[in-house]
């Protein structure tokens, strides 16, 4: 397209000017990697037509340093116009045009490394978690971050093929959604651990000796289906995803962690009701001045955008806490709780509120036993 409007291009270019977001604090970085993986076994079953098989879009953050980082397009335009488009109702002057991730132009190839499955929120398609998973996966960890066609406000491929959200009414049809949900975290389970197929997608091979999977809002019902529906998973967080269906009620022998927002609706009470079902160690932890959309990079986006954080509908939508602090948060309490999990590091943050972190309540632990 450039070069046919190339005087135009340029233009732009100089116009718009880039907002880096900001790198994980300390040395160490990430190297992204995008990748669309075919289920060929799977009908799409909100596919418009013609038994298409199920398509994802994966994101690979792989743990790097470097003496020079690259910056790179956060979310490219299409994507960045239906995600606006989605949001903007609820988040004022929301924009994700411009912003550019600074990570590391390579990865070393580190087969020792816990791998963890991230699955993100219903309309919030995987990209709009990049920054936070780059700091958590910054930490030590492999990530495969999984978009859900037809949920997302947008998935995009490689080719600029996309598609956009089927209009499932919430919470009638919520299950409808779930499921395919849970089968595409086993999609890549599957992938991942046959070295055969994990080559052919041109993806550098991890390690699966470890693998644990987290998610935010239904990406945390979706975490804990995958965690039922998959033993090679040893471990599950749920970021202040409301539970659905079955998986309230089905025993869980392995550690999880749940963490979320302030006033998470009385309504929902999945929560409670889903906790006795947990028998391993567990975990309830809350993050005061936070609310159910701050745990994505909305937050983050806002504050850089110079968005009036003390506007009644921002409050409403992503709360008060800092973003930049938010961020650390989050990753220090889920890299806790993944290096204990899967390490077997004593974390120190796990085991009662810390004065590091006053934000961070908790509600309710057990080191097992139900
Ligand atoms: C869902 O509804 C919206 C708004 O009416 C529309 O723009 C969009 O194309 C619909 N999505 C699908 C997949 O039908
Ligand atoms: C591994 O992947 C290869 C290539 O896609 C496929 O032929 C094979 O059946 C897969 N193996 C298993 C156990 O699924
Ligand atoms: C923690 O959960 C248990 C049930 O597993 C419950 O009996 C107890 O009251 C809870 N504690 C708090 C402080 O909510
Ligand atoms: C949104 O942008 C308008 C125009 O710049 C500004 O007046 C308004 O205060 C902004 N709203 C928020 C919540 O930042
Ligand atoms: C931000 O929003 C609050 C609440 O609506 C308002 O009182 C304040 O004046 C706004 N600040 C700016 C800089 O617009």
């Amino acid at each position: 397209m450039c070069p046919l409007i190339l005087l135009t291009c340029l233009l732009l270019s100089t116009l718009t000017q880039a907002i880096l977001l900001p790198a994980p604090p300390g040395s160490a970085n990430v190297h992204i990697t995008h990748f669309p993986l075919t289920d060929t076994s799977r009908v799409d079953p909100f596919a418009p037509c013609c038994d298409l098989p199920r398509r994802l879009m994966v994101t690979l953050y792989q743990p790097a340093t470097c003496e020079q980082t690259e910056t790179i397009t956060y979310i490219p335009p299409t994507s960045a116009a239906a995600i606006k488009k989605v949001f903007s109702p609820y988040l004022p002057n929301i924009s994700l045009d411009n912003f550019e991730l600074q990570v590391c132009p390579e990865a070393a190839v580190e087969n020792d490394l816990p791998l963890l499955f991230f699955t993100p929120g219903y309309w919030a398609p995987r990209v709009v978690y990049a920054v936070m998973l780059q700091w958590v996966a910054s930490l030590g960890f492999n990530i495969l971050a999984i978009d859900h066609p037809y949920d997302g406000a947008i998935v995009e491929y490689p080719d600029g093929s996309y598609v956009e959200y089927a209009n499932v009414t919430i919470p009638d049809e919520i299950l409808t959604l779930l499921a395919p949900r849970v089968a595409d975290v086993s999609t890549v389970l599957n992938a991942v651990t046959n070295n055969t197929r994990w080559q052919e997608l041109g993806v550098p091979v991890l390690s699966t000796e470890r693998m644990a999977v987290f998610g935010h809002s239904l990406g945390g019902a979706t975490a804990v289906g995958a965690l039922l529906a998959e033993p090679r998973l040893m471990a599950a967080c749920n970021i202040d995803g409301g539970l659905w269906g079955d998986e309230i009620t089905t025993d869980n022998d392995r550690p999880f962690l749940l963490i979320h927002a302030e006033n998470h609706p009385a309504s929902d009470t999945s929560w409670d009701e889903n906790w006795p079902y947990q028998k391993g160690p567990k975990w309830h932890l809350e993050i005061s001045g936070t609310r159910h959309n701050a745990l994505t990079d909305f937050s983050i986006l806002s504050t850089l955008l110079g968005t009036n954080r003390t506007d009644p509908a921002v409050e409403a939508f992503i709360g008060t806490i800092d973003s930049v602090r938010l961020l650390k948060i989050l990753r220090e309490y889920i890299a806790a709780f993944f290096h204990e999990i899967l390490e077997g590091t004593d974390e120190p943050l796990l085991s009662g509120p810390s004065m590091r972190f006053p934000e961070v309540s908790f509600r309710n632990m057990s080191s097992g036993g139900g």
